[in-house]
């Protein structure tokens, strides 16, 4: 709820449930658009998007359910300029604490002669009409010129000076395809703003799309401008390219704040949890290198980057992790890393070495990264124990999966590994299971004596072309104790089996009780 009477408060308005729900790959149900409307309004949007109720059953049901439960956050849906539209829309917001209408027509001359058919003059005429039709019903009423950006400035002034005539209280004008610069809709706003009669009395928002990569930096002018709603999407999701992403927008507001003097309502800190919960509930993944959300936007694996970090983190972050909802810088350890970065990633695992000895597991280090791109902390541990202890743990040495007729159902799967003990004796083990995985995982156990009950498993592939290789996670229960494993290689099986001896390995080593071909039993 925007409760901010501040001059220099920007409205975020969410449409990541209607524009961005329309987009290719991120329908969401009813129910799923419940629990985001729910994370959204705990963020602090001002106002939710929730859908176009004339277009579908679904969107009704999803603004009835958001309705009920949220009753402090502002709840708009989308109508045309068409009173079946509205009559539609009015009964969807039925139950809403905090009812928006949200009616919009195209306004630019493409839109006008090959969309709608319609002059200029049928244009304002039913702007007018369908904004006074609606506000007679609610007193909260949005008008979007769709396509404002490629619409004549003059006619333009006269369709919102019509859209404030007939009571819209928030005019948004829209770069619908995402096709201004960021100096054009500054003017843009600022012109308007200025010279339309009433628009002192209402609140001007912008509406921009990414084609070109420019619809945060296109809100961020808008506002500029004088507007003071924006709107957008979580990632940035939406028709084509997307959206404003919200994050984006919402951090640039806050991290430049001595430049811009302008603030939101968002609770920052809630950011990346709603990004990550968007991103599961619609199934598209978050870009590694998006700004704020991408997994690597705090991530530093160079050692001139991790040298800098470890002397002062503004070095090479303008924000903290944390305050968008990340729990801590990563530093990834890899071919690019630096001695200091592996010392500091060995101190906080507890081990504190002679400069000599870090010298020696350096070595070792940098020979792993020829093998693997990214050195775990259960890889450094690994390395830590063999070079205290020369304790190597079981190792792979090779593999044979025969899935038989698996996939028919008509013979069960077989692997054999070959593994060598803690004491360097190879020895080989073969086991069935329903499918390779589970006849490799089967094999592990009978070869380790190490139990594991698998709570989850994934895998999936790491860098691109010749360079991909396949990552698989694990997490298990050992007895009380949940552990989490990884195992990279070119071949996912294999890179599942280095998982899967990654967890019993450290199992076996907390243990203390690594008897090569001995059984030990779950604690
Ligand atoms: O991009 C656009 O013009 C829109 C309007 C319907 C607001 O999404
Ligand atoms: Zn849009």
């Amino acid at each position: 709820m925007n409760t901010s009477t501040s001059p220099n408060n920007v409205r975020i308005f969410d449409t990541t449930l209607r524009d961005g729900e329309q987009s290719p790959g991120c329908s969401m149900t009813p129910p799923q658009k419940v629990v985001m409307a729910r994370a959204l309004a705990e963020l602090g949007v001002d106002v939710i998007e929730t859908g176009f109720p004339a277009s579908s059953q679904s969107d009704r049901e999803a603004m009835a359910l958001i309705a009920r439960e949220l009753r402090d956050t502002t709840l708009a849906v989308l109508s045309r300029c068409l009173e079946a539209d509205i009559d539609t829309s009015l009964r969807a917001l039925e139950g809403a604490a905090r009812p928006r209408l949200h009616v919009f027509l195209s306004t630019s001359p493409l839109h006008r002669e090959y969309k709608l058919r319609m002059n200029k003059a049928q244009v304002l005429d039913s702007v007018h009409k369908h904004v006074a039709y609606a506000r007679r019903h609610i007193d909260d009423v949005e008008f979007s010129a769709e396509d404002a950006t490629r619409t004549e400035i003059d006619f333009l002034a006269q369709v919102v000076e019509a859209a404030i005539a007939a009571g819209a209280t928030t005019i948004n004008l829209p770069d619908t395809v995402g096709f201004t610069t960021p100096e054009e809709i500054r003017e843009m706003f600022r012109k308007l703003i200025a010279e339309v009669p009433g628009a002192g009395n209402v609140v001007f928002s912008a509406h921009c799309h990414n084609d070109l990569g420019l619809a945060v930096a296109n809100s961020l002018a808008a506002i500029e401008g004088g507007a003071r709603q924006v709107e957008g999407s979580i990632n940035g999701i939406g028709e084509r390219a997307g959206n404003c992403a919200i994050e984006e927008l919402v951090m640039a507001l806050k991290v430049r704040n001595a430049f811009y003097n302008f603030d939101t309502n968002i609770d920052a800190r809630r950011i990346v949890p709603t990004s990550q919960l968007l991103s599961r509930l619609v199934g598209m993944p978050v870009q590694r290198n998006k700004a704020v959300v991408g997994a690597n936007a705090f991530a530093h694996e160079s050692g001139i980057h991790q040298h800098g970090m470890l002397r002062h983190r503004g070095t090479y972050e303008i924000m903290r992790p944390q305050d968008v909802g990340w729990p801590d810088t990563q530093m990834v350890l890899g071919r690019h890393s630096g001695r200091a970065a592996v010392e500091a990633r060995l101190r906080a695992l507890g081990y504190w070495l002679e400069d000599d000895e870090l010298a020696a597991v350096f070595e070792q280090f940098k020979a792993l990264c020829e093998k693997q791109r990214v050195v775990t902390d259960s890889d450094l541990q690994l390395l830590m124990h063999d070079d205290a202890s020369g304790n190597q743990g079981y190792r792979l040495a090779s593999m044979t999966i025969n899935d038989g007729g698996a996939r028919t159902g008509d013979i069960r799967a077989s692997a054999t590994v070959e593994l060598s003990d803690p004491n360097g004796e190879r020895f080989t083990e073969t086991a069935n299971g329903d499918g390779p995985v589970d006849a490799l995982f089967s094999a592990l156990a009978a070869a380790t004596g190490v139990d594991l009950v698998l709570e989850s498993y994934q895998v999936h592939s790491v860098g691109l072309g010749a360079d991909a290789r396949g990552e698989a996670n694990l997490s298990v229960r050992y007895g009380d104790e949940e552990y989490d494993g990884t195992g990279t290689s070119k071949d996912v099986i294999e890179a599942s089996a280095l998982a899967w001896l990654d967890v019993a390995n450290r199992i076996l080593r907390e243990r203390n009780a690594v008897r090569a071909g001995g059984v030990i039993a779950a604690a």
